[in-house]
């Protein structure tokens, strides 16, 4: 059994979200945790979390929204974060790959809902891109919050940081690329803090990089971190569902 940390579902990258849902429970993907990151992706990951009883979501405004996110916008989510189902704030966070233009809106996006992180006692999952430092320097801040560096791909260096903040490390489809550095992390620091994630519909893990990705290619990510610690398929399992259950709150039945 496994569960997808991040992944992100629509309609625009899936004709049949029925079958998308049936293959990845045939995979032995128990639950499926979507990531909600414009307004619209939101409005739908909440409709997939009240249709399927193993969706549950995140929410959060992209950094990629930044120019054009409003305090109205910020009210919608507040609202949303007490549904049942929502189970963290995210992804957000800081992307510097395009140009550093509206940094300060970055900023000030990231920090207004680190603050609703605070105040609804929820995890946060991260996006970072070419920003470590500043993202860093922002989570202190605001020590009493824990969350998910989301896609982890920074130095052992990083990840052993992020670890002592009470973070755990979002491993997907990257470490299985030939020329991926992810395998110095993996090795480094072990099954305690990672967690197992896809990003669907991007990021697809070898065999099938190049293709749509699904929340059903867990196991291959999951195999792959097996051989890099030599421990079984099973231990990856139960540990990082272990993580995945201490950093969320999934409830069943709901
Ligand atoms: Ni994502």
């Amino acid at each position: 059994m496994f569960i997808d940390t991040h992944c992100h579902l629509s309609l625009e990258d899936y004709d049949d979200i029925d079958q998308v849902i049936d293959e990845n429970r045939n995979a032995g993907i128990e639950k499926m945790i979507i990531s909600g990151c414009t307004k619209g992706s939101i409005i739908e990951s909440l409709d997939f979390s009240h249709k399927y009883d193993n969706v549950y979501v995140t929410i959060g405004f992209h950094p990629s929204e930044a120019s054009f996110t409003t305090d109205d916008d910020l009210v919608f989510l507040e609202t949303k974060l007490q549904e049942k189902k929502v189970i963290g704030i995210g992804e957000i966070g800081l992307d510097y790959h395009y140009g550093k233009e509206n940094i300060l809106q970055q900023k000030n996006l990231f920090m207004k809902q680190l603050e609703l992180a605070e105040r609804y006692h929820l995890p946060v999952v991260i996006h970072s891109r070419d920003a470590t430092r500043d993202t860093i320097d922002i989570l202190k801040k605001f020590p009493d919050v824990i969350g998910d560096i989301h896609c982890f791909s920074g130095s052992v260096e990083t990840a052993k940081e992020y670890i002592s903040m009470g973070y755990y490390l979002g491993i997907g489809g990257v470490v299985t690329f030939k020329n991926s550095n992810l395998y110095q992390v993996v090795s480094a620091v072990g099954l305690d803090h990672i967690l197992l994630e896809t990003d669907s519909p991007y990021l697809t893990p070898e065999p099938y990089r190049g293709k749509k990705n699904s929340s059903k290619y867990i196991p291959f990510i999951a195999q792959k971190i097996s051989n890099i610690l030599d421990v079984s398929l099973d231990e990856v399992s139960k540990k990082t569902l272990f993580n995945t259950n201490s950093l969320f709150d999934l409830k069943d039945n709901l």
